[in-house]
């Protein structure tokens, strides 16, 4: 089986950036003292952890794999960019949550916050619903490219204005099984 692995990666190590920008050390010793850090803060003991579909789904598995509370795992869907690379600003939810999160502390959980649109539509649609408190989580934070400011209590790294794929990230649905983030060869 492992044989049959080795090519595959090969083939996406000459599309994606061999050096990755963030390796997959880097990425799980970032994830561990993030779950950390929210396994300090939680007090209530009633944590529902919300991961974005589809791009935070490697973050999440690893993140949880750290958290040391009781807690509950949900899922939203939601599209913004589909498969362009430029933000239309509307946000369709494709997949709502199973759960109700009135009165439980809720931490959303996302791959990267760009323009900040998607995150600022889900903090409205989730603050709707009345968690007694909702935090933001993400992997990568493009702060140049933010167009409305948002309260990322947990973030990973801070990375340029460059197109990056792997570790749940995607180009055309591509790259996403990485296990680091790497920026897209021209
Ligand atoms: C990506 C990412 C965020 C959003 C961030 O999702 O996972 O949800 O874009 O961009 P923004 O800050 O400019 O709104 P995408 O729509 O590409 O879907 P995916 O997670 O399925 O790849």
């Amino acid at each position: 089986m492992k044989a049959a692995l080795k090519p595959s990666t090969a083939v996406l190590n000459s599309v994606a950036d061999p050096r990755a920008l963030i390796t997959e050390l880097e990425i799980q010793h970032r994830t561990a003292q993030l779950s950390e850090r929210i396994c300090a803060d939680i007090t209530g003991g009633d944590l529902v952890v919300i991961a974005i579909l589809k791009g935070a789904f490697m973050f999440l598995a690893d993140l949880s794999r750290h958290l040391e509370v009781p807690v509950e795992f949900d899922f939203m869907a939601v599209s913004s960019y589909g498969d362009s690379t430029k933000t239309s600003g509307v946000v369709r939810i494709l997949k709502d949550l199973d759960t109700d999160i009135n009165g439980r502390d809720v931490l959303l959980v996302e791959d990267i916050v760009d323009s900040g649109l998607t995150l600022s539509y889900l903090l409205r649609n989730l603050e709707a619903r009345d968690p007694a408190s909702l935090e933001l989580c993400a992997l990568l934070n493009k702060k140049e490219k933010r167009k409305i400011s948002l309260p990322v209590k947990y973030e990973g790294f801070q990375v340029p204005d460059i197109f990056l794929v792997g570790y749940g990230l995607d180009y055309g649905q591509n790259y996403r099984n990485l296990p680091y983030v790497a920026s897209l060869k021209k």
